[in-house]
């Protein structure tokens, strides 16, 4: 596993990419899963980030895996990569709820001792998600993506993924091209081309 920090005037941020140093792709698909199902959470406002921990966890937890961090933190400008209040963790003592504007990661992972880490995090962006009620007169909440880099997904036994999940990849994929793709020429340019071609749900 591999991090890339980025650092600006006015902020700094960490994204992680996987690089294959001889795991299993067997179980891969399940933390993808994860990242997946937080990044199309929907949710009431004030909800507190424990409350969407699990979403990213349950894949693993239906096999009797886990990690030992949060799912998401916080990320600070021109202070620190982990940031509170929020969070969206295990960690059930914090109850600040997610509130539109604010930032968090979605970086599920798992880390075998002596053999292997595999994460994968991007950044997400709370907005108001579009529902078609709102059950209590209150706002619903869902995310925006705030990083783009290809996933290593042939890695994934695609045929373990549903349909949906598939589609979310590409969907994925297809945006990492359009936004970034723009700024690359030459190999770099060619390699992303690679990485971010639509997938074949076997
Ligand atoms: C892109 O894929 C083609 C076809 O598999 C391969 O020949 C080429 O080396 C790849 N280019 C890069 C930069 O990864």
């Amino acid at each position: 596993m591999d991090g890339v920090f980025a650092g600006f005037d006015n902020g700094g941020l960490l994204i992680t990419f996987l690089v294959v140093y001889g795991i299993s792709g067997g179980l891969w698909y399940l933390w993808l899963q994860g990242h997946i199902a937080l990044d199309q959470a929907v949710f009431p406002e004030n909800t507190p980030g424990f409350v969407l921990d699990a979403f990213a966890r349950s894949f693993l937890w239906k096999i009797g895996l886990d990690y030992r961090h949060g799912t998401g933190h916080g990320v600070g400008a021109a202070l620190n990569v982990h940031e509170g209040p929020q969070s969206i963790s295990f960690r059930f003592g914090n109850m600040t709820p997610l509130q539109k504007g604010m930032v968090v990661s979605n970086e599920p992972g798992y880390y075998e001792d002596h053999a292997f880490g595999i994460r994968i995090e991007n950044l997400l962006y709370v907005e108001e998600a579009d529902t078609p009620n709102r059950f209590g007169g209150i706002g619903y909440l869902g995310f925006e993506k705030l990083t783009f880099v290809p996933i290593q997904a042939k890695l994934v036994a695609l045929s373990l993924l549903s349909v949906a999940e598939v589609e979310w990849l590409d969907n994925y994929h297809s945006q990492v091209w359009e936004k970034v793709s723009p700024l690359l020429d030459g190999s770099a340019r060619q390699w992303l081309w690679n990485n971010t071609r639509p997938f074949v749900k076997p």
